[in-house]
């Protein structure tokens, strides 16, 4: 990787856990030939990716107190579930950084857990960079099948995690994030018109 970061991102890079910054690195790389394949920018998809898990290592009880700190706010699904927390969390510490002023950045980090009907392709192609990192093939076991649909079109590769990942948290008897469903109701919407 290539990319130069701003230093306040690349020092909480640094200051990740081993294993959560071995993923970073290759969602960055999954992020690029994504972009590319999308004709989204190359650079600013590996940004994205690169922040996207800032605040992933935050505890759940301190990701709830940073958030009410940033007047981000926490829904009784987050309270229960405060990883959900992480993307938000981490929008508003680049945000306060002041070193990423790109929008499409800033709400693709925010939105890199639930997706969001209004991703702009940066974004799109961060979330599923995410998704398609190879050590998540066990835990998404419909992985293949968005790799492909995310090559054909990136609102194809979201409905289809977003499909596979629902199915997993109904059957397990788990709470959805609203905002997927949103997500996934207004992506059904957008093809049927
Ligand atoms: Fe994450
Ligand atoms: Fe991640």
């Amino acid at each position: 990787m290539t990319l130069e970061l701003p230093p306040t991102l690349q020092a909480r890079l640094d200051a990740l856990p081993a294993g959560l910054r071995a993923h970073v690195g290759r969602v960055r790389e999954i992020a690029r030939e994504l972009g590319k394949a999308h004709g989204v920018d190359a650079d600013l998809s590996e940004l994205t990716a690169a922040a996207h898990d800032v605040a992933r290592h935050i505890p759940g009880p301190r990701l709830i107190e940073e958030a009410e700190r940033f007047g981000v706010g926490v829904s009784a699904v987050e309270r229960y579930a405060p990883v959900l927390l992480h993307g938000p969390v981490g929008a508003a510490w680049l945000d306060a950084d002041g070193a990423i002023d790109d929008r499409d950045v800033i709400e693709g980090v925010r939105w890199h857990t639930t997706a969001h009907a209004d991703l702009a392709p940066v974004g799109q192609v961060v979330f599923l960079a995410d998704k398609l990192d190879p050590h998540k093939a066990a835990m998404y076991p419909f992985q293949e099948s968005v790799r492909e649909a995310a090559f054909r079109s990136l609102p194809d590769g979201i409905l289809a995690f977003l499909d596979g990942a629902l199915r997993l948290h109904i059957e397990r008897g788990e709470l959805v994030h609203p905002t997927s469903t949103d997500t996934r109701n207004a992506l059904l919407l957008a093809a049927a018109c």
